[in-house]
């Protein structure tokens, strides 16, 4: 049997990746050109993967640049985050583990690095210090890929993945300040930071009071088209020997309204139910297998907000977007019009809905579709007259029946 040709779960950026050329070359030629890029979007649209893979481009052609990809999901502390950061330009800067020992005690003039070895070095590998040494000094951690840098002759790209959780440390703002004064003087070394806390992201780089305003280009990663999905879709299929009308993978696309993450997912059950040609029926059996698959998820998110944002939500589902009116107050039951501006500003916050012009929505397709079927009996089987299917005989046609 042949392996699903969609992913979800994991970063993309070889084979289930698409489309995304504009942002690719747009990130290569910032990174290549010393420029430092912010990424910023909801929750699993691609910045990763969109990441990952200029990296990897980057890393077949450019051999005297040196890349770094670091993941601060779970890094807790600033000590954490520079030792973490320390051992990673080490490791990057050579290919040979023999010279990290060596050139990592070589580049500190302050910082006495403790470099611990395992069995298999290019696995256990670790740089501690001391702690009070590491906050006294830390500017050299922070300016060690430029050191090495120069000695080298060579350059760094350095990718932090996750970057706002920086700013759940004891002090950010003195570390902040100190980040962005070393790294703003770097000649040899360009960084991407991005993550996926967006109201996060946003405080650190878009706020003129703080330092990293301004720190260079912001990109904000849109969806990716129907167009492109209908394309990949059909195509990934095709490639291992099924079939999928152009409509029908144009309806997984819509169901999930472009998100990437879930019209894998979406595209994924569909494949896995079809035996050789895809219909209605996989796609909307894939989609109660989807949506039950991610319930006790939608359930959790429900049980953690109160009331009135619950009854908020139930007004966006709706279709509301005039909260304050005297009419939607009421039949929602939201509160004080104080309490509709605070209940927004935390359901944008935790990334459940997101404002577009004068209009809200879920921030997750498939949430919705549970949400529309829990409290208003809604069917999620699509019925909107720009998804009613072409008649049959089209279809017969068009897939070769
Ligand atoms: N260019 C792409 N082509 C096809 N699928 C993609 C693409 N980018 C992302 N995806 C799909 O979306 C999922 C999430 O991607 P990724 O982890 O890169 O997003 P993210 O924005 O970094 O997410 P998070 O905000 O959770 O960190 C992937 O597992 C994959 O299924
Ligand atoms: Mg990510």
């Amino acid at each position: 049997m042949k392996n699903s040709p969609f992913i979800y779960g994991n970063t993309v950026s070889t084979t289930s990746f698409t489309n995304r050329e504009v942002e690719i070359e747009k990130l290569r030629s910032n990174l290549l050109h010393g420029i430092n890029t912010m990424i910023i979007s909801p929750r699993r649209w691609g910045k990763s993967s969109l990441v990952e893979k200029v990296i990897a481009e980057i890393n077949k052609k450019e051999k005297k640049t040196k890349t770094i990809i670091i993941d601060l999901f779970s890094t807790s502390s600033e000590q954490e985050f520079l030792e973490l950061y320390a051992k990673e330009i080490i490791k990057a800067s050579s290919s040979k583990w023999q010279e990290w020992v060596t050139s990592g005690k070589e580049f500190f003039k302050k910082l006495i690095p403790k470099i611990n070895l395992g069995i298999d070095p290019t696995t256990d590998f670790s740089v501690s210090f001391d702690w009070r040494d590491l906050k006294k000094h830390s500017d050299e951690i922070l300016n060690l890929a430029e050191t090495i840098a120069k000695k080298k002759g060579i350059k760094f790209i350095i990718c932090l993945d996750e970057f706002q959780n920086l700013s759940t440390f004891n002090q950010f703002e003195n570390f902040e300040k100190k980040m962005r004064s070393v790294w703003q003087r770097q000649k040899l070394v360009t960084y991407c930071l991005y993550g996926s806390k967006r109201h996060m992201m946003n405080d650190i780089f878009n706020n003129p009071s703080k330092p990293f305003y301004r720190f260079g280009d912001i990109i904000l990663l849109p969806k990716i088209t129907k167009e492109k999905w209908v394309k990949f879709i059909v195509k990934s299929f095709a490639d291992t020997s099924k079939i999928i009308h152009p409509k029908d993978a144009e309806r997984i696309s819509l169901y999930m309204k472009g998100h990437s993450w879930y019209v894998q997912q979406l595209a994924h059950y569909t494949w896995n139910l079809t035996q050789r040609k895809a219909t209605l029926l996989e796609i909307e059996k894939a989609l109660d297998e989807l949506i039950q698959a991610n319930t006790p998820l939608y359930q959790k998110e429900i049980e953690n907000i109160s009331n009135t944002q619950l009854n908020l939500l139930k007004a966006i589902a709706n279709g509301e977007s005039k909260f304050t009116s005297t009419y939607v107050m009421h039949e929602y039951n939201l509160g004080t019009p104080r309490n509709v501006s605070k209940n927004k500003t935390i359901l944008i916050n935790n990334d459940i809905i997101h404002q577009m012009g004068d209009i809200f929505e879920f921030l997750d397709p498939a949430f919705e579709l549970w949400f529309k079927k829990q409290f208003y009996k809604q069917s999620y089987r699509i019925t909107d007259s720009y998804l009613l299917r072409e008649p049959e005989a089209v279809y017969k046609k068009n897939s070769g029946k």
